[in-house]
């Protein structure tokens, strides 16, 4: 590790902000040694607020028909080899029934975006969900509506809302999705969110295609600006049926190293270690913790259509039974020293 870097990381860790340029020559100044300290201040950051709990959020993955054509992912309305499915509202508050009773106070309801899914449609089922259990957090993924639309989805009892931002850099964002999807409307929806009061989720894959050090480098200046309740940031994996089949893989390393990094921009965000990187390596969401992540998402969607819920190749968990990836889950945390925890886990600057 070079001199600069080190006082790099030791500015971050004390400030929690660098300059656009600062944060491009902290990712292309590392080494395994940048990496280990920056894992050090971010497990130290992360300690007062929610030292080695472990948030679980039950996710179900409610609708794979989609209008938009993302390149990236697999589930593209112009993936014609996918068997489409959506989740009516009844087997929905069925598997809602089934997380809590798992022990999840936080529900994650993930969908293409489906014009099923009406304000009217999405607000009963998030209104019977908050009825049924008035202890549990909803949290949308739902993409992008308009400001009416979101204002009626928080009216309905609607906490949170998780919208990546895919990449900060407009022209790197329009390399990843055709024309008629842009930065400016995805920034349209993320202020709409944060102005109607729901907790808001940013993110972005590492090592998508055309991704660069500047490029990253505004990601992470964006997230300082931005201070999202949540950050779900995963290692890009390409998907067989889509136009981006045969560009690499992101890094299990860079992604950990960019983890550290988040969590010394805003300490007390929410940081998934996600499924993607669960999928490059086997104890990716362990090693995800070590870096400074605290939060895990486990599938709660029936059985009978993971294996069509594939964003990307190989994903895990799409053969098992919810129990077992609740179960799972706590294994492998205690195995590491973390303990999962059912409550409500509310970002701690949405508690103060
Ligand atoms: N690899 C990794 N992550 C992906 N996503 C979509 N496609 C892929 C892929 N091929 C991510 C996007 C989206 C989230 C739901 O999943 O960042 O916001
Ligand atoms: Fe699903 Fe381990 S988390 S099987």
């Amino acid at each position: 590790m070079t001199e600069t870097v080190r006082k790099l990381i030791e500015k971050l860790a004390r400030t929690h902000s660098l300059t656009e340029e600062e944060y491009a020559a902290l990712i292309d100044g590392r080494d395994d040694e940048a990496a280990a300290l920056l894992a050090q201040y971010a497990v130290a950051a992360r300690e007062p607020y929610y030292g080695k709990k472990v948030f679980a959020r039950g996710l179900i993955e409610i609708s794979n028909i989609c209008k938009n054509n993302c390149f990236y992912c697999g589930i593209r309305r112009g993936n014609k080899n996918v068997e489409r499915y959506r989740l009516e509202p009844e087997v929905i508050a069925a598997c809602a029934d089934e997380g809590y009773a798992l022990g999840f106070r936080t529900i994650v309801l993930q969908g293409g975006e489906d014009a099923f899914y009406t304000d009217e449609v999405l607000g009963g089922i998030v209104r019977d969900i908050k009825a049924a259990h008035p202890d549990v957090a909803v949290t949308l993924s739902m993409g992008e509506r308009s400001f009416e639309s979101y204002k009626a989805l928080k009216e309905a009892g609607a906490d949170r809302y998780l919208l990546r931002h895919e990449t900060a850099d407009p022209v790197h964002y329009a390399r990843l999705h055709p024309s008629e999807l842009s930065l400016d409307t995805r920034m349209r929806c993320l202020r709409d969110l944060k102005a109607l009061g729901y907790q808001v989720g940013i993110g972005c894959m590492v090592g998508s295609p055309f991704q660069t050090t500047a490029h990253l480098a505004k990601d992470l200046k964006f997230t300082e600006d931005f201070q999202p309740e949540m950050c779900g940031i995963g290692p890009f994996i390409p998907h067989h049926d889509t136009p981006f089949k045969y560009e690499p893989a992101g890094t299990l390393k860079l992604t950990l190293y960019l983890l550290s990094v988040i969590r010394l921009i805003v300490p007390d965000v929410l940081l998934p270690a996600t499924t993607a990187l669960g999928t490059i390596h086997p104890l990716g969401r362990e090693m995800g913790m070590k870096a400074g992540a605290n939060v895990i998402m486990p599938n709660l969607s029936p059985l009978a259509v993971r294996k069509q819920y594939m964003l990307y190749d190989n994903k895990i968990c799409t053969g098992d039974e919810s129990a077992q990836c609740r179960a799972c889950l706590d294994n492998r945390m205690a195995a590491i020293g973390y303990e999962v925890v059912v409550d409500r886990g509310d970002a701690a600057r949405a508690a103060r």
